[in-house]
Parts: C-alpha cells; structure tokens; sequence
C-alpha cells in the first residue's frame, strides 16, 4: 500500500471538520437520519423567504424533489446576502490575460447583477424559465449574466468557447434559447482572439428561437454587427442598480450544461436551485476549508461544471473571494500561476492533472521562485492523477504542506461526492480516498453485490443527493436510461456514473476511468461516437472507430481507426489533416485527432457490433485478453495489431 500523508493540522483553524471523528460522526447522522440531516443543513445554510414542507420526496424517483414548497434565491444566495451584510469584501478578483486586476466588492456586484438582469427583462423580455445561451469568454459579464439569469429565473446555459458554430448552434436549437450573450472576442497569450464570428455563422440557420445577441465589448476588434445584435456597454449604465428579489421554487430549473456520453447526441444536464447551491456552498468549506476572508483559484473555464461551482456558485454562496481569470497558465510563462499565488495571497488553488502535468514539464522550479506560503489547500479534477505529477504538486507547489484534494464529481453530481477533506483526511497519491458525509458510493457489480476489494467494479451513487442531475433537458426517458439502467440493488435502479472503480482494504476509493464510450481527454468528456458521427462527413471513409489513448500531457488522446471506401485513395497524413477540419467545424478544437490508423477492417461481431475494447488494448499496447471467438473475422485482429506497431 502507498504511503499516507496526514494533513498539516497546523495551517487550519478551527476547520469544519477538525478530524476523522467529526468525519465519522456525520457520516453516521447521515445513516440514522437521512433526509433530517439534510433539511438541518439546507435550513442553517439557505435563506428560505418561505420555509420547505418536505425534505426529500422520492415518490416519482428517480425524479426525485427536493426542499419542496421551499422559496429561495440563488443570487440572493451568492451575492445581495454578503452585500447586506459585508458589502465591501471582495467577491470577485479578475485577472486579465495582460495582468491586469479589477477587484469588484459583494456591494458592486449586486449592482451589476442587477442592471444585468434588468437589461435581460427589459431590453430583450427575458422571463422566468426562458433560456439563455452563454458563449462567452472568462470575463465578469459572463459571471454578472449567469447570476442575473439566477436571480430572474432565468436557465443559462453555457457553451464553451472551444466550441465550434455548429456545435453552438446544435445547443442553441436543442434548448430553445431566447437570448444569446457573446463577446467581440477576448485576450490569450497577448492576442486578442474572436468569438463573434461563430456565432454568426451558428446563428445562419435553425436558431429561430434567438430573438437577440447581446454583444460584451472586450478586446474591440472589427465585427460584423446583425440585425438581432446590440451591444451590452450600450445599454447597461440606462438600467436600474435596484431590483426586487423575486423568490423561487426549490426544484425550479436553474441551468443546462450540455456534456458527453455514448451517444452522438450531447445531453443538456440539467441544475436545480436550492439542492445545487446548497451542495455547491457546504463543498466549499468542507473539502476546500474554504472561509469568506480566504482567495480562492479555480483555473477551470465557466463554460464547464468546475467553472459553475468551484468559479461562480460555490465560493459566491460561501462568501469568500473569487479569481476569475482571462489568460493560460503558462503565459507569459511557467510561473504565472505561482506569480499570481504570491501576489493575490492565495489560499486554495484547484486545477486539473492535465495542467499540473503541464506546468511540472515546463516551469518545473518555477514555484520556487515565488513566495507561496499562503497555500494550505491544493485542489485537482478531471481524470486520475499520476504518482509524478501527485508528487510535483504535493512537494514542490505545496512544500510537503498542503494538502491534495483529489476531488471526484461529474457535471451530472453537481458537485464533489469522493473526495478528501482537506482539513482531516489521510491521503494517497492518485486516490479520491471517501465519499463526502451524505454521499452514499458504492462500487459494485451490475447486479449489485459489492466488488471484492482491490478489484474494479462500477461506480454507483445509491442514493438520491440534493445537486444530483434532474433530468436531460427534453428527454426525461433519455435521462432514466443514461443513468438508472445499468446497475441495481436488489431489483432497484441506483444512478451509475460511468465510471468503474476500486477500494482497498481501508475503504478508500480510487478512480479507474470511464467503462463506457466516452474519452476523457485533458480532463474534458468527448464521447467516441460523436467523433465518429462526424468523421463519417468524410467521402473517403466508409468506417470509423474511435478510442482513447494515453497521452503524456493529456492524460487521454483521440485515436482513430479508419476503413477507407477505395484503398489506397487518399495517403493517411491528408486523411488526418481532412478530418480535424471537418471536427474543428463540427465540435470544436477539443475533439481533434491525435492520430489515426488506415485498417482493411475493424474487429465486429457477427451482429456487427465493433469490438472496441479490443481496439483500446492494441492502441495500449496491451495484450488481446479478450475471448475473440464471437468475431466475424478474427484474423483482423492481427493484421490491426502489426500495422499499429
Ligand atoms: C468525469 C466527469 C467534475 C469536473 C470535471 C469533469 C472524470 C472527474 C476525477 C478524479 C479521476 C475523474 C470521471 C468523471 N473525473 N474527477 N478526481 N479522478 N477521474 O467533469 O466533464 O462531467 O467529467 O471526469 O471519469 O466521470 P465532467
């Protein structure tokens, strides 16, 4: 067994959890009470204009409802609370990708919020349960628009900027948005970059629902301006600084998160409000000892489930401040991230493997050379974690005193479920180590006895939790069959992350990877036959198939396996430069191809069905374990496997 490191108990005072025993103890309120323990926490955490009837009501589950009948607001929540009661504090530190700092204080941001939400209502009727499209840069308007949507009603749903038009405008149409917010463009690595652009070209066909595009002015490079356009400087300083808060239903929908899985379709996940902000808010203090006079860094992008809770909702709600931040962490050097440590004293940073794998290759004693003494948590998402880049964190950013959250959650969770506390959990290199108090995780087989320890089995969730994923916008049989159709205990369908797991002998869990088709590729989902979905746009190809492959900083590449029409008609360098052209159209720069292999054939079953998980063990390098009697042809998977060498 690996070695286990204790946390430094010296750098946290008075922590929520001060050790194992407090752990302990509200893992077991938790098992005797249940919904009680949950109602005390939404009733101490939330501000409820009208008190909640019922707990948790589990009569139509998996569509489960919770704080029924209970009124309360999100940006009430996250921003006019602290306004009220600490206006001055800092809510919000923006860095822009030049250096340059705005500081906006809890009072200033429930200004701007509001005259955000005001300019939504009046100048483009934005209504409660309306949805409104972000595509957006790391700017604050993008923070100012997410919670002026929450604070009206309003269902944001944000599409990150590495998207392509198409993939924008399959989202746009998939949720009827009324309103798209952009931006001309912003800054990275000192140039200004566009996304105007493709939002034009998405808004060309399909999107009728769009009434407007309210466009932020940041880097004013030339655009072209359409007849739904108008800008937002142009109408923001006429709007009130005042607005009413109107209060909502528990259970009203507060945004959409479109993600992968292993169909071609993306699925708008959808967020409820009190259950997501009350899991977002105790998070923050649990897992990252987070406080409100601490300064907290997520390096993620809003445009994805970290940016939602652990940017905007999570250290809002917990009061504390924000970074929010424009540029890449290795511009103008290797040092920026530890610079910024330094200079804006902060205390908890989280980020994923893919940039810590990154920033270790690059700037290796980069840390070294600035004062980052104010750390005492250290924060990491996405994929699992490697000993080298575990260690490098640990000991060189975090000089043996920090502690390391390996964090566990999906878009779907809302929120982290296995992870450390950061204030009282031993851990292990690579491992999320325990589900937090309240989270019921289970790894076990289909049928729903417990996999023996030290084997892999399927993650499981096997009860309901307040920010669990509601439904897939639209698709409510869409959502039972994603989630509740794989594994049961005793004949009840329990929610299956699609991740497969292990423990060990001291119940700690450590994350395998997906078990499904989907490619985890810098800590972001991709979901092989939406790659494949787009390749078959090529004349060339007559079959394709897609699987991940280790990559060095990546964690995950994209791999392609390709039948080609005529053999021989187009040479495999020409064929890869096709189809990265045709995905950076389709989906988006995340999706390209590391590398591709012209095969004779793939491996299918006599029904048809291509036997992947013989692809991913070739392109691994793997021996074939797999029983390939069922194939139809099983000479291919020699040929595949020499030509791969
Ligand atoms: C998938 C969810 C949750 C925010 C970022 C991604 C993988 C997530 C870990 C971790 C190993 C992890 C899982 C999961 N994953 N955190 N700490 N260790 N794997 O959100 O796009 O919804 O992806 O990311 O495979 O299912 P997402």
């Amino acid at each position: 067994m690996s070695k286990m490191y204790e946390p430094n108990k010296g750098i946290f005072q008075n922590p929520v959890f001060k050790d194992m025993d407090d752990y302990k103890s509200l893992v077991k309120k938790f098992d005797d009470d249940y919904a009680d323990t949950w109602g005390e926490l939404a009733r101490d955490n939330i501000t409820w204009q009208k008190p909640f009837t019922d707990v948790l009501d589990e009569s139509k589950a998996p569509f489960n409802k919770w704080f029924k009948d209970g009124k309360m607001n999100v940006a009430y929540e996250c921003v006019d609370k602290h306004a009220k009661e600490r206006g001055d504090s800092i809510a919000i530190l923006f860095e822009a990708d030049d250096g340059t700092n705005i500081k906006i204080s809890y009072k200033q941001l429930a200004i701007n919020v509001n005259k955000t939400a005001n300019l939504f209502m009046g100048e483009y009727d934005i209504k409660k349960g309306d949805r409104v499209v972000l595509y957006m840069p790391m700017i604050l308007e993008a923070i100012y628009s997410m919670l002026a949507c929450a604070k009206i009603g309003a269902i944001h749903s944000i599409v990150f900027g590495g998207f392509s038009s198409q993939a924008l405008r399959d989202r746009i149409i998939d949720a009827k948005a009324r309103l798209v917010v952009t931006a001309d463009g912003a800054y990275r690595k000192g140039k200004p970059y566009m996304l105007k652009p493709a939002v034009d070209e998405a808004m060309k066909s399909g999107c009728e629902t769009v009434q407007n595009v309210c466009v932020v002015r940041r880097n004013f490079e030339t655009i072209q301006t359409e007849p739904k356009d108008s800008f937002y400087d142009e109408h923001i300083q006429k709007q009130s600084e005042k607005l009413e808060t109107v209060w909502h239903d528990s259970e009203d929908p507060l945004f959409l998160l479109y993600t992968s899985g292993s169909t071609g379709q993306p699925k708008g996940v959808q967020h409820n409000m009190a259950g997501y902000i009350l899991w977002a808010k105790l998070t923050m203090g649990w897992v990252f000892d987070n406080r409100p006079e601490d300064t907290f860094w997520c390096t993620a992008d809003i445009g994805w489930i970290t940016g939602h809770t652990y940017i905007v909702y999570g250290p809002l709600a917990n009061g504390t401040t924000t970074v929010v931040f424009e540029g890449v962490p290795t511009y103008p050097d290797a040092g920026r991230c530890w610079k910024m440590v330094e200079q804006h004293g902060i205390n908890q940073f989280y980020t994923a493997p893919t940039a810590i794998r990154m920033l270790h290759k690059t700037g290796q004693d980069e840390p070294k050379k600035y004062d980052t003494s104010s750390l005492r948590v250290l924060g990491t998402v996405g994929e699992p974690i490697d000993p080298p880049a575990w260690k490098w964190y640990y000991e060189v950013v975090g000089q043996s005193r920090c502690s390391i959250v390996d964090t566990w959650w999906q878009t779907e969770t809302g929120g982290h479920m296995v992870s450390p506390i950061a204030s009282c959990t031993p851990i292990k290199p690579g491992c999320a180590t325990l589900a937090l108090p309240g989270i019921s995780a289970q790894i076990i087989e289909t049928d729903g006895e417990p996999t023996p320890i030290g084997e892999k089995g399927y993650l499981c969730i096997t009860k309901p939790w307040p920010s669990q994923i509601r439904t897939i916008w639209g698709d409510d049989k869409r959502f039972v069959k994603a989630y509740f159709g794989d594994c049961k205990i005793h004949g009840k369908p329990v929610y299956f992350s699609g991740d497969g797991a292990m423990i060990d002998e001291s119940g700690y869990i450590t994350i395998t990877g997906r078990t499904d088709d989907v490619i985890n590729v810098s800590g972001h989902r991709i979901g092989t036959a939406e790659i494949e979905a787009s390749i078959k746009y090529s004349g060339h190809v007559a079959a394709s198939a897609v699987v991940g492959k280790p990559h060095e900083i990546k964690g995950e590449g994209i791999f392609a396996f390709i039948v080609l029409k005529d053999e021989g008609s187009i040479s495999k360098d020409d064929l890869k430069l096709e189809l990265n052209k045709i995905l950076k159209a389709d989906i988006g720069a995340i999706a390209l191809l590391d590398d591709i292999i012209i095969v004779p054939d793939l491996p299918k079953t006599r029904s048809g069905k291509i036997m992947r998980r013989i692809l991913r063990s070739i392109v691994k390098g793997e021996a074939i374990t797999q029983d390939t009697s069922t194939l139809e042809d099983a000479n291919i998977v020699g040929i595949i496997e020499n030509l791969c060498k």
